[in-house]
């Protein structure tokens, strides 16, 4: 399995521009890239994080941080996934870390997805479906999703995102219209954001087949 994530995230390095600043999602898969990025370092001028863990390893390597208003729009993203479908929607967010990646996904011109072929799946659901919540919705929120979705959303214990807010995984979907329901649940008050990118999916995924498959 981490053989996968590796050559997944290796072959990534190739999308990246020389002089440019690259947004770098969370993850075991966006690790390797990090790592093979570091071997670049010295051709591109630092990155934007999604998250502390992702900003820790970049910071080990030498690469510079960059704040995402500072450094503008970007020209490329790389981050992992949980879920992908057959048209680049993601589900997000199995390392809490679901709305900085997405804010940084809208920031960039091209969304590069790495995964391992387990990821791949025909309709997205069957990976609980994370939503970042403000803690004091966390109940409202679970009460307006079991009412929408008929999906059961699990409090993530114990967790806190980098943005100080909880997760709510939701169980038992079958997302069939991915852009509707980021849609609907991004309008329930307290949601901070949903793990779905389908209004934004990847451009490109990299499936850490041997050798890579790039979609
Ligand atoms: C973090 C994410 C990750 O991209 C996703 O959980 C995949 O992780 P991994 O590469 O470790 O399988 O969305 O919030």
């Amino acid at each position: 399995m981490s053989e996968s994530k590796r050559l997944a995230g290796e072959k990534a390095i190739e999308f990246v521009e020389d002089g440019s600043v690259v947004g770098v999602g969370t993850g075991s898969t966006v690790a390797y890239f990090i790592d093979a990025l570091a071997r670049i370092r010295d051709r591109i001028e630092g990155a934007v994080s999604s998250s502390e863990q992702s900003t820790q390893r970049l910071k080990a390597h030498g690469i510079p941080v960059l704040d995402l208003n500072a450094a503008g729009p970007l020209p490329l993203y790389v981050d992992g996934a949980d879920e992908c479908d057959p048209h680049k929607r993601l589900i997000k967010g199995g390392g809490a870390a679901l709305t900085r990646e997405k804010i940084i996904a809208e920031a960039s011109e091209r969304f590069v997805c790495i995964i391992d072929p387990a990821k791949q799946v025909p309709v997205l659901g069957r990976f609980p479906l994370p939503i970042e919540v403000i803690p004091m919705a966390r109940s409202l929120v679970a009460r307006q999703v079991l009412a929408q979705t008929g999906g059961q959303p699990v409090w993530r214990e114990g967790v806190t995102t980098d943005n100080g807010n909880w997760v709510l995984d939701v169980h038992g979907l079958e997302i069939v219209d991915p852009v509707a329901t980021e849609r609907a649940l991004n309008q329930i008050p307290g949601v901070v954001s949903v793990g779905l990118f389908a209004r934004r999916p990847a451009d490109v995924v990299i499936v850490g087949t041997e050798p890579p498959t790039v979609l």
